[in-house]
């Protein structure tokens, strides 16, 4: 066997010692643009796997946002847990690829399994995995062309620009609604949707508003893009906040938001996924099985979410998204009871945008030791906004750094 492929667990060791020493919550925030002590040019001999690995650790490792952090608020990016990367590395290690049943027969079982479980909570036939939701979003608008005859999208103006690339590169009419003030969709009543996709967003990027899901039952298709929403309809709790999910023709989420897992990993599901996966497959002489979908080779990014799932179970998951809730209703009590602060709105799916009144929100930021929230512009006008993926973000904590900087103007 060539020495690629036999397992130097030396180097394991390492590569995890490092791994696990990076955790510790630093108390120093990263630069935004890293020192790369590496050769300009691609070296003609190389140093070997352990040096490769020690030259990347201190970069790699020291010098990523730590999405852990107690501090950390800020983006839709969860940290991992170790089930997860640890498939991840299997996946790596394998390679398998989705496209060939040879080359993936595991691989693909486990799509469809996955595919199986979390369908139901959306009502939905099937579908299939994809690298984000930025391709869902294109492929259930590409099966609504070919299945529907639609000829444009429409949408409101707090969609995320996937919804607008996505017509662009399928040749569709874009039409953006303003919004209502709260941020959801209202269609007009007189509006033709007969040759319409109607894209209703569950979860907006800035302020997770969630769009009324049952207005466009006259559309030709209806895309439910629930990219940071979907996961609270495994919560019993929270999963009527995308009540009407369940009359759309297809829904696309991101998994690497609030599933918690790797980056490259989203869901597109189908009402009848039987008519969508034919409109979107293709055969080919070196097929042995159709290529369903926008991607050709794929990796099995349904053995680190399977094998999250297998480990937590709904429950697990539907905890896990409701400490997220939790975490947002926190920062409520706090800044309601707080006069110095403003709440743009109450959160509907945790995604939480609020402020110090009259205050440089840059200079603050700056200021504000390891608290690390977003500022985000919301109808003209800067806020904060946090979001609650990671499951360590101590609020209080961050609501004190909030405090301590203000009081430091
Ligand atoms: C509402 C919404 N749709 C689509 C996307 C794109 O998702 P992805 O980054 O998984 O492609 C995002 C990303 O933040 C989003 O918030």
């Amino acid at each position: 066997m060539h020495s690629d492929h036999i397992i130097d667990m030396e180097a394991v060791r390492f590569a995890i010692d490092r791994l696990h020493q990076s955790r510790a919550p630093r108390d120093k925030p990263v630069t935004l643009q890293p020192e790369v002590a590496l050769p300009a040019q691609f070296p003609d001999t190389g140093v070997g796997e352990q040096a490769a690995l020690e030259a990347l650790s201190d970069l790699a490792l020291g010098q990523s946002a730590q999405l852990h952090h107690p501090g950390y608020f800020a983006h839709m990016d969860p940290p991992t847990a170790t089930v997860t990367w640890l498939a991840s590395l299997w996946q790596a290690a394998t390679n398998q690829n989705v496209l060939h049943p040879d080359v993936g027969p595991a691989a693909r079982e486990l799509a469809d399994v996955l595919i199986e479980w979390v369908k139901p909570f959306f009502s939905m036939s099937g579908g299939h995995l994809v690298p984000g939701a930025t391709v869902a979003n294109l492929t259930a608008l590409w099966a609504a062309r070919d299945l529907r005859g639609v000829r444009q999208v429409i949408t409101s103006n707090r969609a995320h620009l996937s919804i607008r690339k996505a017509a662009h590169i399928l040749g569709l009419k874009f039409v953006e609604i303003e919004s209502a003030s709260n941020h959801g969709l209202v269609l007009p009543a007189d509006l033709d949707l007969t040759d319409a996709a109607v894209v209703l967003t569950a979860g907006t990027v800035t302020t997770g508003a969630v769009d009324n899901l049952t207005q466009a039952a006259g559309a030709a298709w209806v895309h439910v893009d629930a990219a940071w929403g979907g996961p609270l309809r495994f919560s019993e709790r929270f999963a009527d906040v995308l009540d009407g999910v369940e009359s759309a023709d297809s829904v696309g989420f991101s998994a690497h938001k609030w599933c918690f897992q790797p980056k490259g990993t989203a869901v597109v599901l189908f009402k009848d996924d039987k008519a969508a996966h034919e409109a979107l497959s293709y055969g080919g002489g070196y097929l042995s099985a159709p290529n369903i979908g926008l991607l050709g080779s794929g990796p099995a990014t349904a053995l680190p979410f399977l094998a999250s799932l297998l480990a937590w179970g709904r429950a697990g998951l539907a905890e896990r998204v409701e400490h997220g809730m939790a975490q947002a209703s926190q920062l409520v009590e706090l800044v309601e009871d707080d006069a110095r602060f403003e709440l743009w709105g109450r959160p509907t799916t945790g995604v939480f945008v609020w402020r110090p009144r009259n205050v440089d929100l840059v200079a603050l930021r700056v200021r504000m030791n390891q608290g690390w929230v977003a500022i985000v512009d919301v109808d003209g006008e800067a806020w904060l906004r946090c979001v609650p993926a990671n499951l360590s973000a101590d609020v209080r904590a961050l609501f004190a750094q909030t405090t301590a900087a203000l009081e430091q103007t």
